[in-house]
């Protein structure tokens, strides 16, 4: 069999009159009159209420929450741990065309009967406006299903080149032996899905902790891959306390691989963490992480203004600038700078709406909680005890909801703390270079922080664009020609950075999925 032709899932518009529109909101209505929902950990497709109960605030309106849910304690982790380890057999040995029908149809699930409930989550409990929560909840989702099911479809078709004579040669992906630890973030329900669903879809087993911040949106997405024919054991869904849950996961002899999204320093920790372990292991862990970011956008004198203007307001601004891509460090060319990008940028943002993401007249919604907001917070004061200069925003609202003002701040200091530190938030920190000093400027790029994710070049001058892409060869994963640093898409933009940023294994391309697959080759003599 072949697996059909698949196109990226379309987006809708919700413009304002449309069917789309007012699906959503029904089911945003809905859901703010049902909750709090009570979310339990799925252990062998059963549910568990351990009573150690937390909450997942409403970002937007704090003293609500979307829903309570029960902390996997040390029973229910090695009962999920053991209970994965049972289903196993059975999966990686189910027919190939099994698990893909099941990941197809998870897609369509997500894309159809679940999109609005999948999107309301996504909306209410992690802050998005209805374009953001579109991008990620529905189309990302299901383009991590699909086109997982084409990627490994490619994979299983790698074949030796050659055979010799009276014999024929050939590999065999087999899933990995023990049991892999998906962590996942809150800032994308599609990751969600995707860091459990990419080693699943290769026959592996997974313990997966959701993110705390995005509780039930990830709870809707396991519900749908149960309904779409993952069996019970497979995905074991474990909210919890971080450091428990993932401590006892790494402890285990049978653990094989960590697919994990979030920050840098948790990352590294847990990696110090499991090589300490790695001669209770059966084998050498896989580790695979997207992990932070400080990503750039540099604006060459010969660059198209209003496009980058408005680019990096999007790049900085969309989602609170809360993704691991987002702009953080715009370099302007003194000429352009003073040619109408400053005065157009401050007015653009000038123009942004702050408020209830469910109200679609908001362009930015609230950060996802106290942490984010008081760190935020704190990051503008230093860069203004720093000396940078406040030109936009710079105030946040915590009285309802974790609100911050989209801000910009000039420095003169490349090497500026907010040049330097990812901030996680709605700041974008401005230096503007002499034309002249392009050449120097790109190695400020290269070496003002640790992080290695996105960046772009505007330019319409062709030389510029290759000339700064030869010289940040290692300062990022994803570059973007003209266009914003972030937003890329499955099967079109694979996903990922080095350096601190991550082991760039590639999101939504094929090369992800040899991270999660032990390879057999096979001689056979005739
Ligand atoms: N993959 C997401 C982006 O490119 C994080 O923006």
């Amino acid at each position: 069999f072949k697996v059909p032709a698949i196109e990226n899932e379309p987006m809708k518009s919700y413009s304002p009159s449309s069917a789309e529109r007012k699906l959503l909101q029904e089911a945003i209505t809905q859901m703010e009159q049902e909750l709090p929902f009570e979310v339990p950990c799925i252990v062998n497709g059963e549910s568990i209420k351990t009573g150690k109960i937390a909450k997942q605030p409403l970002p937007h309106d704090h003293a609500k929450h979307l829903c309570t849910y029960h902390e996997a304690d040390e029973a229910t982790v090695a009962k999920a741990i053991d209970g994965a380890l049972a289903a196993k057999e059975e999966w990686e040995s189910m027919p190939w065309n099994d698990r893909a029908a099941i990941f197809l149809k998870a897609a369509d699930l997500v894309s159809g009967k679940y999109r609005y409930k999948l999107l309301a989550a996504t909306i209410l409990g992690q802050g998005k406006n209805a374009w953001q929560a579109e991008i990620d909840a529905a189309a990302e989702l299901t383009d991590f299903f699909r086109f997982g099911v084409k990627f490994v479809e490619e994979l299983y078709a790698q074949q030796p080149a050659k055979n010799s004579a009276g014999a024929w040669n050939r590999v065999e992906y087999r899933a990995l032996e023990g049991f892999v630890l998906a962590v996942s973030p809150f800032n994308f329900t599609a990751i969600g899905g995707n860091l459990p669903g990419t080693p699943a879809i290769v026959g592996n087993v997974v313990v997966w902790k959701p993110s705390p911040a995005a509780t039930y949106s990830n709870f809707i997405v396991h519900q749908i891959l149960t309904e779409a024919g993952v069996p019970p054991g497979v995905i074991q869904f474990v909210p919890g306390p971080p450091a428990e849950v993932v401590a006892q996961a790494i402890n285990h002899r049978q653990f094989a691989a960590l697919h994990f999204t979030g920050s840098t320093f948790i990352f590294k920790k847990l990696w110090k963490d499991i090589a300490a372990n790695l001669d209770n292991y059966r084998g050498y862990p896989r580790i695979v992480g997207e992990t932070g970011g400080k990503n750039f956008h540099v604006v060459h004198k010969s660059a198209e203004v209003k496009n980058a203007v408005l680019q990096s307001v999007r790049g900085g601004f969309e989602y609170q600038g809360q993704k691991c891509s987002a702009l953080s460090r715009l370099y302007v060319s003194s000429s352009v700078w003073k040619n109408g990008f400053k005065d157009q940028f401050l007015e653009e943002i000038a123009k942004i709406k702050v408020g209830s993401p469910q109200d679609m007249g908001n362009f930015m919604g609230p950060v996802i909680g106290r942490p984010a907001f008081d760190k935020i917070t704190s990051y503008i004061q230093k860069a203004k005890a720093e000396g940078g200069e406040i030109l936009i925003g710079g105030t946040g609202d915590d009285s309802k909801g974790y609100f911050i003002q989209p801000t910009v701040i000039l420095t003169k200091d490349p090497k500026s703390i907010t040049m330097r530190e990812e901030i996680f938030g709605p700041v974008i920190t401005v230096y503007v270079f002499e034309d002249a000093e392009f050449d120097k400027t790109l190695e400020l790029v290269d070496s003002a922080t640790e992080y290695a994710l996105t960046g772009s070049i505007f330019a319409s001058d062709r030389k510029a664009l290759i000339h700064a892409t030869n010289k940040l060869r290692n300062a990022a994963g994803n570059v973007y020609y003209n266009e914003k640093c972030t937003g890329a898409v499955v099967g079109q933009q694979p996903f990922g950075g080095g350096r601190a940023s991550g082991t760039n294994d590639k999101a939504g391309s094929i090369s992800i999925f040899y991270r999660f697959v032990s390879a057999r080759s096979i001689k056979e003599g005739f």
